[in-house]
């Protein structure tokens, strides 16, 4: 897939009227609707200040939550739009539709240098079905279209792909950033390359595996789908989570990786419990032998030393999903001695969204790595090499 797209630099935007695609799908406080996590908001800033700048006027969008086509109040963007007028020091006008005559008028009515808002876009049904007369509608307010919603890159959608079939369509700065250091170093990165993937299971992460498998020096297994690993090898593994019909795709993977000479780093001890709960007293065993009615928490002390060394000398780390369950803080360990290991290197550090990303983010290292991806789904099918719609939708430079 080719990364290299235009950019908003690329284009002169000067009065005119610029549709931006944020993904400003933030998490919320269920009972308050408060923004709990603006990260996403933040990191659309740079593109659009930097459109406001120059004199364009900015009809940003985007969705939230799943609302399948329903107007749900409390899915409404009313909220970001407080939080974004907060952020970037101006008024935004809040459109309580999307394509609707709300919308229209005040797309109609937008100066040079104003921004507005539209309504959550998943509030009609149409946006996630791609269909082209929403996408056309959407287009027919702007002049311009430019994507800067990383997040939601691997989505076809009206307002992430069926759009650029209408307008000029670029990349903002946070989507050029990530194509450029994830794009970088799955294409050219520096090595030697060691992936660290973990996370409950192995089925989510197929693709993933199999695709840095070809580009890694080094993988590292933790977390949950470890166990479904250590049973393929002919371990015992009590009641830890296990996908017993990956049995045989773990077994394909250890070859290939045998194959290919890719180092392949598996748990050696465990923190095990006999129930899943945050007081659960920890046991430490042999990952190989987990007792019948235990189950694995965390990796152990001897297996952080040896995911810590492999890290030491590594180029570039690319780290996806956590080693085990870190939001109980007697599980937490193998997580944060990790997270630490990633900040103490030198090599280019890159944290997938998500689970990762927070886990980073609550023990306090995040501002020691290189690059945090803003995408949790969008990051993952980078990794495994797959075609993103609201990329390949983009102009070639
Ligand atoms: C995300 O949070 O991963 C993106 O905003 C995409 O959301 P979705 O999974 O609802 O499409």
């Amino acid at each position: 897939m080719n990364y290299n797209k235009k950019t908003v630099k690329d284009l002169d935007v000067k009065g005119k009227k610029v549709l931006c695609r944020c993904d400003f799908n933030v998490p919320q406080d269920k009972a308050t609707g408060a923004i709990t996590d603006d990260k996403r908001i933040v990191a659309a800033l740079p593109t659009l200040k930097y459109l406001l700048e120059q004199g364009a006027a900015v009809i940003a969008c985007s969705h939230l939550g799943k609302p399948k086509g329903e107007r749900k109040e409390s899915l409404t963007l009313a909220p970001v739009a407080k939080r974004l007028s907060e952020l970037l020091g101006c008024e935004v006008i809040f459109a309580n539709d999307t394509i609707g005559e709300d919308a229209k008028a005040k797309a109609a009515a937008l100066q040079p240098g104003q921004i507005m808002l539209l309504e959550n876009l998943r509030f009609d049904i149409r946006e996630e079905k791609n269909d082209p007369e929403f996408a056309k509608a959407l287009a027919d307010m702007a002049e311009v279209y430019v994507s800067d919603a990383f997040g939601t890159v691997h989505r076809a959608h009206a307002s992430t792909a069926g759009v650029a079939a209408y307008l000029p369509a670029v990349s903002g700065f946070l989507i050029e950033k990530e194509l450029e250091i994830m794009g970088g170093a799955l294409a050219n990165p520096k090595r030697p390359l060691v992936a660290i993937l973990g996370g409950a299971k192995v089925s989510s992460k197929i693709g993933v595996i199999n695709n840095l498998l070809d580009i890694a020096d080094t993988i590292i297994i933790g977390g949950g789908m470890a166990y479904t690993f250590i049973k393929a090898m002919g371990g015992t593994v009590g009641t830890s989570l296990l996908e017993e019909d990956r049995l045989d795709y773990c077994k394909e993977m250890m070859a290939k990786a045998k194959e290919k000479g890719v180092k392949f780093l598996l748990p050696v001890d465990t923190l095990c419990a006999a129930e899943f709960s945050a007081d659960a007293t920890p046991e430490l065993v042999e990952t190989m032998a987990i007792p019948a009615d235990r189950m694995g928490m965390d990796i152990g002390p001897k297996t952080i030393e040896l995911f810590a060394d492999a890290v030491k000398d590594a180029g570039t780390v690319i780290w996806n999903g956590p080693m085990g369950v870190f939001e109980f803080p007697a599980f937490a360990e193998g997580t944060r001695a990790l997270a630490k290991a990633l900040a103490e290197t030198n090599a280019i550090t890159i944290v997938g969204g998500g689970d990762s990303a927070a886990a980073v983010a609550q023990l306090g290292f995040a501002d020691k790595m290189t690059h945090i991806s803003t995408g949790g789904g969008a990051s993952l099918e980078f990794l495994e090499g797959k075609e993103l719609p609201g990329v390949a939708c983009l102009l070639d430079k």
